[in-house]
């Protein structure tokens, strides 16, 4: 028994390039090993070293280090999407020297440390995040972690599926080699302006599926800094009031620039939906122009003005009705009061023009 034990042993050493982990297929022509869907609960230890391709797939690995991908220095592509990974310590990459492809979609990320992307080679190409963030609180992590990772070769970024409803300053800063960027299917908003800036040779950038109403002069700006982009801007709740027309303006212009210009369509109001975006300069959208403004706004509060002088106006007419009796009454009064002074004023006129009453009168004064 002993002797068989230890047989087997110097067996397996025998052929330990032969041995894949258990739960795996290995194919060493193929430089190939794979571990799908068999509830593994840690990267396997033992992986042949080498493996150029690996998949860990499907399984239900919830936390990688540096610990979990030792030796394995030939591995350029390294799949671990679908585990329900919910934290990457920093340095978990560091042993993969020959890493070029990167992808763990489809996890659960609540814990990214800052230098969790770091490969120190520096050889990381496409770094696959969609639909691995836990939930849009990660990305402030996402943000750091993209920055202190040193991606400086990074050349596509998927970031689609995150539920992402902003991204964070500078997030994309340090990533001045990047081609590629997938933000489709996400909750954004608005481009603000720098959010693009380091990204001089982007080549496509896919906003396709956010929650985008219009697209105005700052991130039309953002967009216009990108000399070599192609856009997807497609299925964004567009809402053509307003708002839209230096978006429509400047699509009519960037035709070539943006893929799928022709199918941008309004969503908002219901009056216009599935009205083209290329289109709805055409249409009268209730706006005024340029220098028609502040005129508008000035007839406006011509009008106002009008009506609460008219309603004061009528107030006074009403006070002066209720108090007509009053009114009468003192106007009689006051009628009585002018005929006594202008009575006494002749009285006393009569008596200064007699010239022999005037001594008496001077004298009377005084
Ligand atoms: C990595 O691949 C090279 C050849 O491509 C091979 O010589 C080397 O032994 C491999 N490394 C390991 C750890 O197997
Ligand atoms: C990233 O992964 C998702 C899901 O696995 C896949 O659909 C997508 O094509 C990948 N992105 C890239 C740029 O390959
Ligand atoms: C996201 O998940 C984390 C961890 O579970 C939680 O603390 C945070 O409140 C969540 N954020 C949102 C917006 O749901
Ligand atoms: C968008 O992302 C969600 C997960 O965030 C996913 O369930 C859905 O299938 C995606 N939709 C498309 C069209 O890719
Ligand atoms: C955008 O930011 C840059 C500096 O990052 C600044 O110089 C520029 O004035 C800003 N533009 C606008 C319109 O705010
Ligand atoms: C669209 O652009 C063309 C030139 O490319 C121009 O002739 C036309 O007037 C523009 N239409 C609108 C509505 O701005
Ligand atoms: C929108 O318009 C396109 C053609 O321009 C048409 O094929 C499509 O059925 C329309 N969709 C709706 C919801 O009206």
């Amino acid at each position: 028994m002993l002797l068989w034990i230890v047989l087997s042993a110097v067996v397996c050493a025998c052929h330990a390039g032969a041995v894949c982990p258990t739960g795996c297929e290995c194919s060493e022509a193929a430089l190939t090993v794979k571990c799908v869907s068999k509830d593994l609960q840690d990267i396997p230890s033992g992986i042949p070293g080498y493996t150029r391709n690996l998949f860990i797939t499907g399984n239900y690995i919830s936390r990688i280090g540096p610990e979990s991908f030792k030796g394995l220095v030939n591995v350029t592509t390294l799949s671990l999407s679908n585990n329900r990974i919910s934290q990457i310590e920093s340095h978990t990459f560091a042993g993969l020297r020959s890493l070029r492809s990167l992808d763990l979609s489809g996890n659960q990320l609540v814990v990214i440390h800052p230098e969790a992307f770091s490969v120190p080679s520096r050889t990381l190409r496409d770094l696959n995040l969609s639909r691995s963030l836990y939930n849009h609180t990660s990305v402030k992590d996402l943000a750091v972690s993209l920055r202190w990772s040193v991606l400086s070769s990074l050349q596509g970024l998927d970031l689609s599926g995150n539920g992402l409803i902003y991204l964070p300053d500078h997030i994309f800063s340090h990533l001045g080699s990047l081609r590629r960027l997938q933000l489709a299917n996400n909750s954004l908003v608005a481009i603000h302006n720098g959010t693009f800036s380091a990204l001089d040779r982007l080549e496509e950038l896919d906003l396709s599926l956010n929650a985008f109403r219009t697209f105005r002069q700052e991130a039309l700006r953002e967009l216009d800094g990108l000399p070599w982009v192609r856009l997807h801007l497609g299925l964004n709740p567009y809402t053509c009031t307003c708002g839209i027309e230096p978006f429509a303006a400047w699509l009519n212009e960037s035709q070539a620039r943006v893929a799928d210009a022709e199918r941008l369509s309004c969503a908002f109001p219901a009056a216009l939906r599935n009205t083209s975006i290329l289109g709805v300069t055409e249409v009268p959208l209730g706006c005024h122009r340029a220098g028609e403004g502040p005129d508008l706004a000035l007839q406006t509060s011509y009008v106002f003005l009008g009506i609460v002088l008219g309603f004061v106006g009528l107030m006074f007419l009403f006070v002066l009705y209720l108090n007509r009796k009053g009114i009468k009454k003192r106007i009689y009064d006051m009628r009585d009061a002018c005929r006594e002074v202008w009575e006494g004023y002749h009285y006393r006129y009569e008596i200064d023009s007699d010239p022999r009453l005037s001594h008496v009168s001077s004298s009377a004064d005084v």
